[in-house]
């Protein structure tokens, strides 16, 4: 099969990212894979059916970030689509400001850095397809994770507001917000509490069928769009109740 397609996948060194490049590449993508870890991408990549480029990246630094990724779209020639999907979820007990910092980097300043680079190419062609993995953590704060949520919520918010914007000029460009619920990746490992968990696999299937319907917002599996619901309209006394008998399972500590 010849490649005619070129796309982008950050974080595509481990779960969601790397499952979405199999199925993409068997789709007949080129792909251009970004994120830390290289080993992980080169062995990827002796996997893939279509060519691949790899760029090496930090998005702790975002202009470092943006750098790269200009790198890596002037060595591809071309760029259909483009999937941010590379996250960082540090889960620190004690509310700590550096781990909090460096998901802002990763998850908020280094996306709009490179969904603003992807855009500026798209905008030049007049065409293009941006996707973004937000979360279902984004729909309502938690104790949990409250950064890590609150990054994902900017997400909904920036996807939308993105959309509304360039579609005004070019029609012709796409944007789709992925919102998973849980995933089984190294990310959710840790996670005392999670249910309706999803193989990546099974994620990135539903992820590339949203990209080519070219739908403006998915819940990944389906399912979660009857929790997000859910979260989203439960009565605050409820939703902090739960929260609270989890957190006392968790640690011990009754504080309600
Ligand atoms: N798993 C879930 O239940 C779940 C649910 C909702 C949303 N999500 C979202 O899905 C996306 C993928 O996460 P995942 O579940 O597949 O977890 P994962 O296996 O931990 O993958 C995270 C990816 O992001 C990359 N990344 C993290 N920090 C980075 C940094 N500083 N610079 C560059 N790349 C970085 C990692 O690459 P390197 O470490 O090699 O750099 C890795 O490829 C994330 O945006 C996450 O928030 C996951």
């Amino acid at each position: 099969m010849t490649s005619t397609k070129k796309a982008i996948i950050t974080g595509a060194s481990s779960g969601i990212g790397r499952a979405l490049a199999v199925v993409l590449s068997n789709d007949g993508y080129a792909l251009g894979l970004m994120a830390r870890r290289v080993h992980l991408l080169e062995a990827l990549r002796s996997e893939l059916r279509q060519p691949a480029w790899i760029m090496p990246s930090d998005f702790e630094n975002p202009d470092q970030a943006r750098q790269d990724f200009r790198q890596l779209c002037a060595q591809m020639g071309t760029v259909d689509l483009v999937v941010l999907n590379a996250g960082a979820n540090h889960r620190s007990a004690d509310l700590s400001w550096e781990h909090d910092q460096k998901m802002l980097q990763v998850n908020v300043a280094s996306f709009v850095a490179l969904a603003h680079e992807a855009m500026r190419i798209f905008l030049k062609q007049g065409a293009g397809h941006l996707t973004g993995i937000s979360s279902i953590a984004g729909v309502r704060g938690s104790g949990h994770v409250p950064v890590y949520g609150a990054t994902k919520a900017f997400l909904f918010s920036y996807l939308d507001g993105l959309r509304q914007r360039v579609q005004a000029e070019c029609p012709q460009i796409s944007v789709t917000d992925v919102r998973p619920g849980f995933v089984d990746t190294q990310m959710i490992r840790a996670a005392a509490f999670k249910f309706w968990v999803a193989s990546p696999q099974k994620a990135a299937v539903q992820i590339a069928a949203a990209i080519r319907k070219k739908k403006k917002r998915v819940y990944v599996t389906r399912r979660w769009v009857v929790a997000a619901f859910f979260f989203r309209y439960l009565p605050d006394w409820l939703y902090d109740r739960c929260y609270r008998i989890i957190f006392k399972k968790k640690t011990g500590v009754d504080r309600a």
